[in-house]
Protein backbone atom coordinates (compact mmCIF):
# COMPACT_ATOMS: atom_id res chain seq x y z
CA UNK A 1 0.00 0.00 0.00
CA UNK A 2 0.83 3.51 -0.88
CA UNK A 3 1.48 5.70 2.35
CA UNK A 4 -1.78 8.50 2.08
CA UNK A 5 0.27 11.25 4.02
CA UNK A 6 4.30 11.29 4.08
CA UNK A 7 6.09 13.50 7.02
CA UNK A 8 9.53 14.35 6.52
CA UNK A 9 12.33 15.23 9.22
CA UNK A 10 14.38 17.63 6.97
CA UNK A 11 17.63 17.77 8.88
CA UNK A 12 20.96 17.67 7.82
CA UNK A 13 21.43 20.89 6.44
CA UNK A 14 24.42 22.38 8.06
CA UNK A 15 26.49 18.99 8.07
CA UNK A 16 25.73 19.10 3.90
CA UNK A 17 26.78 22.28 4.11
CA UNK A 18 30.31 21.47 6.06
CA UNK A 19 31.52 18.56 4.36
CA UNK A 20 31.58 21.03 1.29
CA UNK A 21 33.78 23.72 3.38
CA UNK A 22 30.38 26.43 2.79
CA UNK A 23 28.59 27.95 5.63
CA UNK A 24 25.44 26.34 6.80
CA UNK A 25 23.38 29.33 5.10
CA UNK A 26 24.29 27.43 2.08
CA UNK A 27 22.93 24.32 3.44
CA UNK A 28 20.09 25.88 4.45
CA UNK A 29 19.27 26.97 0.66
CA UNK A 30 20.27 23.84 -0.80
CA UNK A 31 17.64 22.39 1.68
CA UNK A 32 14.57 24.65 -0.16
CA UNK A 33 15.42 23.43 -3.50
CA UNK A 34 15.44 19.70 -1.85
CA UNK A 35 12.09 20.40 -1.01
CA UNK A 36 10.67 22.30 -3.80
CA UNK A 37 11.39 18.79 -5.64
CA UNK A 38 10.16 16.78 -2.89
CA UNK A 39 6.97 18.52 -3.18
CA UNK A 40 6.78 18.10 -7.10
CA UNK A 41 7.93 14.36 -7.14
CA UNK A 42 5.30 13.45 -3.81
CA UNK A 43 2.56 15.29 -6.09
CA UNK A 44 3.65 12.92 -9.20
CA UNK A 45 3.40 10.20 -7.58
CA UNK A 46 -0.17 10.52 -6.09
CA UNK A 47 1.07 11.08 -2.61
CA UNK A 48 -2.17 13.38 -1.07
CA UNK A 49 -0.55 14.55 2.14
CA UNK A 50 2.92 15.98 2.60
CA UNK A 51 4.11 17.25 6.03
CA UNK A 52 7.81 18.72 6.40
CA UNK A 53 9.52 19.56 9.27
CA UNK A 54 11.00 23.01 8.71
CA UNK A 55 12.14 24.89 12.09
CA UNK A 56 11.14 23.73 15.55
CA UNK A 57 9.67 25.28 18.47
CA UNK A 58 13.71 23.94 19.68
CA UNK A 59 15.62 25.97 17.06
CA UNK A 60 15.22 29.81 18.70
CA UNK A 61 18.10 28.27 20.84
CA UNK A 62 20.21 28.65 17.38
CA UNK A 63 23.07 31.59 16.86
CA UNK A 64 20.53 34.84 15.92
CA UNK A 65 21.69 34.57 12.10
CA UNK A 66 21.36 31.27 11.12
CA UNK A 67 18.03 31.54 12.86
CA UNK A 68 17.38 35.10 10.06
CA UNK A 69 18.59 33.09 7.43
CA UNK A 70 16.11 30.12 8.25
CA UNK A 71 13.33 33.34 8.42
CA UNK A 72 14.43 34.67 5.17
CA UNK A 73 14.20 31.24 3.16
CA UNK A 74 10.72 30.42 4.64
CA UNK A 75 9.79 34.30 3.14
CA UNK A 76 11.18 33.32 -0.03
CA UNK A 77 9.69 29.80 0.17
CA UNK A 78 6.37 31.16 0.41
CA UNK A 79 6.90 34.23 -2.00
CA UNK A 80 8.11 32.29 -5.25
CA UNK A 81 6.70 29.23 -4.46
CA UNK A 82 3.02 29.45 -3.29
CA UNK A 83 2.31 30.35 -7.49
CA UNK A 84 3.13 27.03 -8.82
CA UNK A 85 1.97 25.54 -5.79
CA UNK A 86 -1.47 27.07 -6.20
CA UNK A 87 -1.02 26.69 -9.82
CA UNK A 88 -1.19 22.66 -9.08
CA UNK A 89 -3.78 22.63 -6.22
CA UNK A 90 -2.10 22.43 -3.40
CA UNK A 91 -3.30 23.10 -0.24
CA UNK A 92 -0.92 24.59 2.37
CA UNK A 93 -1.26 24.34 5.86
CA UNK A 94 0.98 25.61 8.68
CA UNK A 95 0.71 23.92 11.59
CA UNK A 96 3.11 25.45 14.63
CA UNK A 97 2.75 28.12 17.27
CA UNK A 98 1.85 31.31 15.61
CA UNK A 99 2.19 33.81 18.98
CA UNK A 100 4.80 35.26 18.72
CA UNK A 101 5.98 35.49 15.44
CA UNK A 102 7.33 37.93 13.61
CA UNK A 103 4.09 40.16 11.64
CA UNK A 104 5.59 39.92 7.93
CA UNK A 105 5.95 35.99 8.54
CA UNK A 106 2.30 36.02 10.48
CA UNK A 107 0.76 37.39 7.16
CA UNK A 108 2.75 35.29 4.58
CA UNK A 109 1.55 32.00 6.44
CA UNK A 110 -1.87 33.34 6.62
CA UNK A 111 -1.79 34.34 2.67
CA UNK A 112 -0.51 30.48 1.51
CA UNK A 113 -3.43 29.24 3.02
CA UNK A 114 -6.33 31.23 2.41
CA UNK A 115 -4.75 31.23 -1.19
CA UNK A 116 -4.94 27.49 -1.53
CA UNK A 117 -7.97 27.04 0.84
CA UNK A 118 -9.87 25.20 -2.03
CA UNK A 119 -7.31 23.36 -3.26
CA UNK A 120 -7.89 19.73 -3.18
CA UNK A 121 -5.03 18.13 -5.68
CA UNK A 122 -2.55 17.39 -2.65
CA UNK A 123 -1.91 18.64 0.49
CA UNK A 124 1.71 20.50 1.79
CA UNK A 125 1.38 20.67 5.85
CA UNK A 126 4.39 22.91 7.01
CA UNK A 127 5.33 22.31 10.12
CA UNK A 128 6.78 25.76 11.39
CA UNK A 129 8.03 27.12 14.93
CA UNK A 130 6.28 23.56 15.80
CA UNK A 131 7.18 21.51 18.77
CA UNK A 132 4.94 18.44 19.45
CA UNK A 133 4.94 19.00 23.40
CA UNK A 134 3.91 22.87 22.64
CA UNK A 135 1.02 21.53 20.45
CA UNK A 136 0.05 19.44 22.91
CA UNK A 137 0.23 21.76 25.98
CA UNK A 138 -1.72 24.47 23.49
CA UNK A 139 -4.33 22.21 22.86
CA UNK A 140 -5.24 20.90 26.57
CA UNK A 141 -5.44 24.57 27.30
CA UNK A 142 -8.14 25.42 25.11
CA UNK A 143 -9.70 22.36 25.89
CA UNK A 144 -9.62 23.24 29.99
CA UNK A 145 -11.20 26.71 28.51
CA UNK A 146 -14.19 25.13 26.89
CA UNK A 147 -14.24 23.02 30.36
CA UNK A 148 -14.44 26.22 32.38
CA UNK A 149 -16.80 27.67 29.74
CA UNK A 150 -19.44 25.06 30.10
CA UNK A 151 -18.78 24.04 26.34
CA UNK A 152 -17.15 20.42 27.00
CA UNK A 153 -18.06 17.56 29.13
CA UNK A 154 -14.93 16.56 30.84
CA UNK A 155 -16.27 12.70 30.19
CA UNK A 156 -16.43 13.73 26.78
CA UNK A 157 -12.71 13.96 26.55
CA UNK A 158 -11.24 11.24 24.27
CA UNK A 159 -8.31 10.56 21.78
CA UNK A 160 -10.81 11.72 18.69
CA UNK A 161 -12.47 14.70 20.52
CA UNK A 162 -8.85 15.49 21.97
CA UNK A 163 -7.02 15.23 18.48
CA UNK A 164 -9.55 17.82 17.46
CA UNK A 165 -7.78 20.70 19.83
CA UNK A 166 -4.37 19.80 18.34
CA UNK A 167 -2.68 22.37 15.54
CA UNK A 168 -3.75 18.90 12.82
CA UNK A 169 -7.38 18.88 13.23
CA UNK A 170 -8.56 17.21 10.11
CA UNK A 171 -5.53 15.71 9.43
CA UNK A 172 -4.89 12.07 9.07
CA UNK A 173 -1.90 10.65 10.97
CA UNK A 174 1.29 10.37 8.95
CA UNK A 175 1.56 6.47 7.76
CA UNK A 176 5.06 6.86 7.41
CA UNK A 177 8.07 9.43 8.80
CA UNK A 178 11.13 9.19 7.14
CA UNK A 179 14.29 11.55 8.66
CA UNK A 180 17.84 12.10 6.49
CA UNK A 181 20.83 12.65 8.21
CA UNK A 182 21.29 9.54 9.59
CA UNK A 183 19.85 10.48 13.17
CA UNK A 184 16.70 8.59 14.34
CA UNK A 185 14.87 10.24 16.28
CA UNK A 186 11.69 12.31 16.35
CA UNK A 187 12.93 15.97 17.90
CA UNK A 188 9.75 16.85 19.15
CA UNK A 189 7.75 15.99 16.00
CA UNK A 190 4.34 14.51 15.53
CA UNK A 191 4.23 12.96 18.90
CA UNK A 192 0.70 12.42 19.44
CA UNK A 193 0.12 11.76 15.60
CA UNK A 194 3.40 9.27 15.29
CA UNK A 195 1.49 6.68 17.75
CA UNK A 196 1.57 3.70 14.56
CA UNK A 197 3.55 5.56 12.00
CA UNK A 198 5.87 3.41 10.40
CA UNK A 199 9.51 4.71 10.60
CA UNK A 200 12.09 5.67 7.64
CA UNK A 201 15.82 6.83 8.54
CA UNK A 202 17.95 7.53 5.45
CA UNK A 203 21.32 8.55 5.46
CA UNK A 204 21.93 11.27 3.45
CA UNK A 205 21.44 15.09 4.78
CA UNK A 206 18.20 16.69 3.49
CA UNK A 207 19.77 18.53 0.55
CA UNK A 208 21.00 15.49 -1.21
CA UNK A 209 17.69 13.76 -0.66
CA UNK A 210 16.07 12.73 -4.20
CA UNK A 211 13.02 11.33 -5.86
CA UNK A 212 14.76 7.77 -5.47
CA UNK A 213 15.38 7.99 -2.22
CA UNK A 214 11.25 9.15 -1.75
CA UNK A 215 10.50 6.42 -4.23
CA UNK A 216 12.75 4.02 -1.96
CA UNK A 217 11.03 5.18 1.54
CA UNK A 218 7.64 4.69 -0.20
CA UNK A 219 8.72 1.16 -1.14
CA UNK A 220 10.20 0.39 2.22
CA UNK A 221 6.53 1.45 3.76
CA UNK A 222 5.07 -0.99 1.13
CA UNK A 223 6.80 -3.86 2.97
CA UNK A 224 6.21 -3.17 6.28
CA UNK A 225 3.20 -5.31 8.69
CA UNK A 226 1.18 -2.70 10.22
CA UNK A 227 -0.59 -4.14 12.87
CA UNK A 228 -2.34 -1.60 15.13
CA UNK A 229 -2.27 -3.43 18.05
CA UNK A 230 -3.66 -6.18 16.47
CA UNK A 231 -2.40 -9.13 14.33
CA UNK A 232 -1.06 -10.23 11.06
CA UNK A 233 -3.04 -8.55 8.34
CA UNK A 234 -2.67 -11.80 6.39
CA UNK A 235 -3.17 -14.18 9.12
CA UNK A 236 -6.36 -12.23 10.30
CA UNK A 237 -8.38 -13.09 6.84
CA UNK A 238 -7.39 -17.07 7.01
C1 LIG B 1 17.82 20.92 9.19
O1 LIG B 1 19.20 20.95 9.07
C2 LIG B 1 17.19 22.28 9.07
C3 LIG B 1 16.63 22.80 10.33
C4 LIG B 1 16.65 22.20 11.49
C5 LIG B 1 15.97 24.09 10.27
P1 LIG B 1 20.12 21.33 10.31
O2 LIG B 1 20.33 22.80 10.32
O3 LIG B 1 19.60 20.75 11.56
O4 LIG B 1 21.48 20.60 9.90
P2 LIG B 1 22.45 19.76 10.83
O5 LIG B 1 21.60 18.77 11.55
O6 LIG B 1 23.09 20.74 11.77
O7 LIG B 1 23.41 19.12 9.90
C1 LIG C 1 14.70 18.75 13.76
O1 LIG C 1 16.03 18.86 13.47
C2 LIG C 1 13.96 20.01 13.37
C3 LIG C 1 13.83 20.24 11.94
C4 LIG C 1 14.22 19.43 10.99
C5 LIG C 1 13.16 21.46 11.59
P1 LIG C 1 17.09 19.38 14.53
O2 LIG C 1 18.40 19.39 13.84
O3 LIG C 1 16.65 20.65 15.14
O4 LIG C 1 17.04 18.24 15.64
P2 LIG C 1 18.14 17.76 16.69
O5 LIG C 1 18.63 18.98 17.41
O6 LIG C 1 19.24 17.10 15.91
O7 LIG C 1 17.42 16.78 17.56
MG1 LIG D 1 19.84 19.01 12.57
Amino acid sequence: MKPAHVAIIMDGNGRWAGARGLPRSAGHRAGVEALRNTVRAAGEMGIPWLTVYAFSSENWSRPKSEISDLMGLLKLFIRRDLAELHQNGVRVRIVGNRAGLAPDIEALLVEAETLTAQNRSMNLVIAFNYGARDEIARAARRLARDVAQGKLNPEDINPESFAGYLDTAGIPDPDLIIRTSGEQRLSNFLLWQAAYSEFVFVPCNWPDFSRADLAAAIEAFAARDRRFGGVDTREAVS
